[in-house]
């Protein structure tokens, strides 16, 4: 019945995740609440590590993408798990090396890493730093050699394929903030090649998000392979590693077919197979950096109904006890959602309302025109697939405290982000001695 996998009804009809009741979860830890299912997130991680084992005979490692969801529980279950992280701030490197990540599974990503945060990984030893730019480079180099120390490198190259949602475009000249454009390429790896400080390992690319089709992901390893054939043509350098970032997409509404997350893979696979056979290459070690398929649909958000408006001829407006300070993907990307009330499971959808947030934005909702089923106040709303960047994207917003984050596995929950209190929102307020 639910477009969503990781919920069920149970026998009292309410909303059941990870075994246990939604309507008492809201009971237990208040709402607004984010609940992730630990089961589909293991099962998620799995899906992608058995690909790479069955279609690249283990030559190859998932790295998760942290920005989807970061917090110190997230990374124990991804190393017991055997994933790598993407991490792309001092802060998410601060989080995996406190959750006693293992740093040389970790890359370092990002279009303008600060030298103390480049310093910071040096410092940790992490595996990878993926170079943006030139100046950075030259940073690393710097940095390295002030700790007498070598880098090893990849580069996030702009393979030219634009992705999106349903469609994807190949592009002369890529406008974007993020990596070097392939023509200007070859200077940086020239550069690189004669730094002592530096170890050229790989290249990288990353074309989108949510992206449902495998025609890009096929092309854009192609280009970055034929990239790789002209390095070691021009200039003789020779990549161990190919990095097809991630981007794979995941069911919000019924209007989503998703792709099962094993083909981007075997896709990615057979055209890096049957490219180096053709071009005499040996195959390279491929990453791939899963984020909003990891986690997106084994979280869910958990709200109380607060009032109900009705502008007669016009809209429905239901509003709930969070909005966009824990969801702000409607405000930011008219992002669709579905969801059901969580203390009638089975109550079929009947009327079109508008979630809205509790902020003072008109543009705070979760969802405009939603199908729900009769919604009343008190109701404790479930709106699915949250788990992927809300709460990574989450604010304070009108000094509204973030929810806490609960991991549901075999009917018990547990709290792996405390819910912020009012302390938390003044926490770094200073009233100067003269005001
Ligand atoms: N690798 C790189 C270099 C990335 O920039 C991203 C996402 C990923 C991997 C993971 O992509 P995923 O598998 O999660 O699609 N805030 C937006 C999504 C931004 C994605 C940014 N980069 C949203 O809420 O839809």
């Amino acid at each position: 019945m639910f477009i969503n996998e990781a919920v069920r009804i149970n026998s009292a009809n309410h909303l059941e995740i990870g075994g246990c009741d939604c309507v008492d979860l809201a009971k237990e830890f208040g709402t607004p609440l984010y609940v992730m299912d630990e089961g589909l997130i293991r099962k998620n991680c799995r899906i992608f590590r058995n690909a790479i084992d069955e279609y690249l005979n283990g030559n190859g490692l998932v790295l998760y993408a942290s920005k989807a969801f970061s917090s110190m529980a997230m990374y124990r279950i991804l190393h017991q798990e055997g994933l790598g992280i993407d991490v792309v701030s001092g802060g998410e490197l601060y989080t995996a090396l406190k959750a006693g990540f293992p740093m040389e599974r970790v890359y370092f990503h990002g279009n303008n890493k600060t030298v103390s945060e480049l310093a910071m990984a040096i410092d940790n030893n992490v595996g990878r730093i993926v170079v943006d730019n030139m100046q950075e480079l030259c940073n690393i180099n710097k940095i390295a050699a002030g700790k007498n120390k070598t880098v090893s490198v990849s580069f996030r190259i702009k393979p030219g394929v634009e992705a999106h949602t349903y469609e994807f475009c190949k592009t002369g000249q890529t406008d974007s903030k993020f990596g070097i454009d392939l023509e200007d390429a070859f200077e940086i790896f020239e550069e690189a090649s004669l730094m002592k400080n530096i170890r050229i390992t790989g290249i990288h690319c990353h074309i989108g998000s949510q992206i449902l089709s495998l025609e890009p992901y096929k092309l854009a390893t192609e280009t970055m392979l034929e990239f790789a054939v002209l390095l070691k043509d021009k200039l003789g350098v020779e990549i161990q590693e190919l990095n097809v970032g991630g981007g794979f997409g995941i069911k919000y509404v019924s209007e989503d077919v998703q792709i099962d997350f094993h083909k981007y893979i075997e896709a990615i696979s057979e055209t890096v197979k049957s490219f180096c056979s053709q071009n005499g290459i040996k195959v390279p070690f491929i990453l791939l950096e899963p984020g909003r398929s990891i986690v997106g649909a084994a979280g869910i958000t958990l709200y109380t109904v607060g009032n109900i408006k009705e502008i007669k001829g016009i809209r429905k407006y239901v509003s709930v006890d969070g909005g966009m300070t824990d969801n702000p993907r409607y405000a930011l990307y008219g992002a669709k959602y579905d969801g059901a009330v969580a203390n009638r499971a089975d109550a079929p959808k009947v009327e079109k309302v508008t979630i809205a947030g509790k902020c003072c934005e008109s543009g705070d909702l979760i969802g405009k025109d939603m199908l729900m089923p009769k919604i009343e106040v008190g109701d404790i709303l479930a709106i699915f697939a949250t788990g992927a960047y809300n709460y990574s994207m989450s604010s304070n917003y009108n000094r509204i405290p973030r929810p806490a984050v609960v991991l549901a596995r075999d009917g018990k929950a547990r709290v792996i982000v405390k819910r912020e209190d009012y302390n938390d929102i003044i926490r770094n307020d200073i009233i100067p001695g003269d005001l």
